[in-house]
C-alpha cells in the first residue's frame, strides 16, 4: 500500500509499505478513504522530530471502511464506515470507564511515561503506524472505533477523529458561564472548530491570529476577531478594552509549543533539532523547548479567578511558567489530549444536514495521498489559503 512517512526533519515522502494485517484477534483494518493532517503532525514535521524514526508512517485522523476484523471482534464487521480516534484505548480499564481514554491503562505507553498510545505519533506514544495510508491496523478495534452511517460524505464525520471532540473538550475544560465570554488563541482547525462549538452554545467569542483567511473563516461565522500583528504587544489591553477591564472568563490556547513571538525557546527548539537524535531526545526530555507566547497570553488575558484551557499541545520539561500570577489570579489551569469517545454522543447530534458547526466545508484542501508533501508544507506555510488539509487515499495524483 502506500503511506505518508516520516524521513526527517521537514522530509515527508510517500512510500509503498507492507500492507497491514491482523495481528492480533482485536485489531481490524480499514480501507482508509479520508485522512486528515493536523498541527499536531506539524509538532513531528519540526520540533518533535527527535523522537520519530525514518519511516514512520504518520497520521490520526481517519475515517474508513472495514476490510478484516479479529476473531475477538463481535461488534464490527467488512463493510462497516467508521471514524477512527486518535487515541488507541480499550473502553473497560479504570481509566477508560471514567472517560479519560487517552490515560488508557491498557494502551500507555510506559515505557516513556507516557498516556494512551495514540496513531502515527512518535516513540513518546508508541510508534503505531499511522492512517495517513490506504490501509490502517486498529489495535483494540472493538473500542477504537466510532461507527457512522453510509451516505453522507466523508466531511461529515471525519472530524470524529480529532477536531471535534478536541473542540469540544476545550470548550468544556474553558468553563466560560452562561452568556460569558471567551478569547480563542490560534485559529486553526482546532481554535476555529472551538469558535464555532462556543457560539453554537452562545458564548461571546474573541478569536486571535495573525493569518488573514483564518481571521476572516471566524470572523464570518460570527467571531470577534483579533490580528495579533496589528494589536503586537497590545493584545492583553485590547482585549481588556473589550471586556470592562477585567478580561474574558476564559481562555482556550490553541496553540501550544510553536507559538509564534518566543525568540529564545525558538532558537532552543532549532537547537535541538539540528542535534543527533538520541541527544536531541536528551535535551528535549531534560530542558524547556516550549515557546510560550500563547500560554504567556492566556494567563496575562484571562480574568481573576478564570479558566485556562490549554489543547495545544506542549512538550517541554522546564518551562518558566509565571507562577506568582496564575497564584495571584486564581487561575484555573485544564488541559490533555482529547478524550475523543467520551464527547462523541455530544457532537453526533449536531452533525446533521442542516450542518450547524460547518463540517461540510471545513477542509479547504483535499489532495492525493501522493501530495502529502506539498501538503505538509503548504499546511505549516499557512499559504494557499490552507487551514484543513485532507487526504484522499483513492485519488490519483497529476
Ligand atoms: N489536545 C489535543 O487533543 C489536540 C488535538 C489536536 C491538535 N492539538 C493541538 O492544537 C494546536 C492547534 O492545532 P491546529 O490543527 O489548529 O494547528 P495550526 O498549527 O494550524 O494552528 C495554530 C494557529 O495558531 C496561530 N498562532 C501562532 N502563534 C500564535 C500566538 N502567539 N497567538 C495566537 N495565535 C497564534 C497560528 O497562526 C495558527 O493559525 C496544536 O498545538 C496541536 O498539536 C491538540
Ligand atoms: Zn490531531
Ligand atoms: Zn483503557
Amino acid at each position: 500500500m502506500k503511506a505518508v512517512t516520516w524521513q526527517g526533519r521537514r522530509k515527508i515522502t510517500v512510500e509503498t509499505v507492507p500492507d497491514p494485517i491482523i495481528e492480533q484477534p482485536t485489531d481490524a483494518i480499514i480501507r482508509v478513504t479520508s485522512s486528515g493532517i493536523c498541527g499536531s503532525d506539524l509538532h513531528l514535521y519540526e520540533v518533535l522530530g527527535p523522537y520519530m524514526s525514518p519511516g514512520d508512517i504518520l497520521g490520526h485522523e481517519p475515517i474508513g471502511i472495514v476490510e478484516e476484523v479479529g476473531s475477538e471482534i463481535t461488534n464490527l464487521q467488512k463493510g462497516d464506515r467508521v471514524v477512527i480516534p486518535f487515541q488507541i484505548s480499550c473502553g473497560s480499564c479504570f481509566m477508560c470507564t471514567q472517560g479519560l481514554t487517552t490515560q488508557c491503562e491498557t494502551t500507555q505507553v510506559k515505557e516513556q511515561g507516557s498516556g494512551a498510545a495514540l496513531f502515527g505519533y512518535s516513540k513518546l506514544y508508541g510508534q503505531v503506524p499511522g492512517g495517513q495510508a490506504e490501509y490502517l491496523r486498529v489495535p483494540h478495534a472493538d473500542f477504537t472505533h466510532v461507527k457512522v452511517p453510509i451516505g453522507p460524505s466523508d466531511s461529515r464525520y471525519l472530524y470524529l477523529s480529532d477536531v471535534l471532540p478536541t473542540a469540544w473538550q476545550a470548550v468544556a475544560y474553558a468553563a466560560t458561564p452562561e452568556g460569558g465570554s471567551l478569547a480563542v488563541l490560534g485559529l486553526g482547525p482546532i481554535g476555529d472548530m472551538a469558535c464555532r462549538i462556543a457560539i453554537h452554545r452562545g458564548f461571546r467569542v474573541i478569536g486571535v491570529d495573525r493569518v488573514p483567511e483564518r481571521l476572516a473563516r471566524a470572523a464570518a461565522r460570527g467571531v470577534e476577531t483579533i490580528d495579533l500583528d496589528a494589536v503586537g504587544d497590545g493584545l492583553t489591553d485590547t482585549i481588556r478594552d473589550m471586556t470592562n477591564g477585567r478580561g474574558t472568563d476564559s481562555v482556550i490556547d490553541a496553540v501550544g509549543m510553536e507559538a509564534h513571538g518566543s525568540p529564545v525557546a525558538s532558537f532552543a527548539q532549532r537547537s535541538a533539532g539540528l542535534l543527533p537524535n538520541a541527544l536531541a531526545e536528551k535535551v528535549i526530555d531534560t530542558a524547556s523547548i516550549d515557546r510560550l507566547a500563547a500560554l504567556l497570553s492566556a494567563i496575562d488575558i484571562v480574568r481573576r479567578g478564570g479558566t485556562i484551557s490549554l489543547i495545544g499541545v506542549y512538550g517541554g520539561m522546564l518551562d518558566p511558567i509565571p507562577m506568582r500570577v496564575l497564584f495571584d489570579k486564581q487561575i484555573q489551569l485544564r488541559m490533555g489530549q482529547a478524550n475523543v469517545k467520551h464527547w462523541v454522543d455530544d457532537i453526533l447530534p449536531l452533525l446533521t444536514d442542516s450542518d450547524p458547526l460547518g463540517v461540510d466545508s471545513f477542509a479547504t484542501h483535499r489532495l492525493p495521498l501522493d501530495a502529502a508533501p506539498e501538503a505538509y508544507k503548504m499546511f505549516q506555510k499557512k499559504s494557499d489559503g490552507a487551514v484543513k488539509i485532507v487526504l484522499d487515499p483513492a485519488a490519483r495524483s497529476r
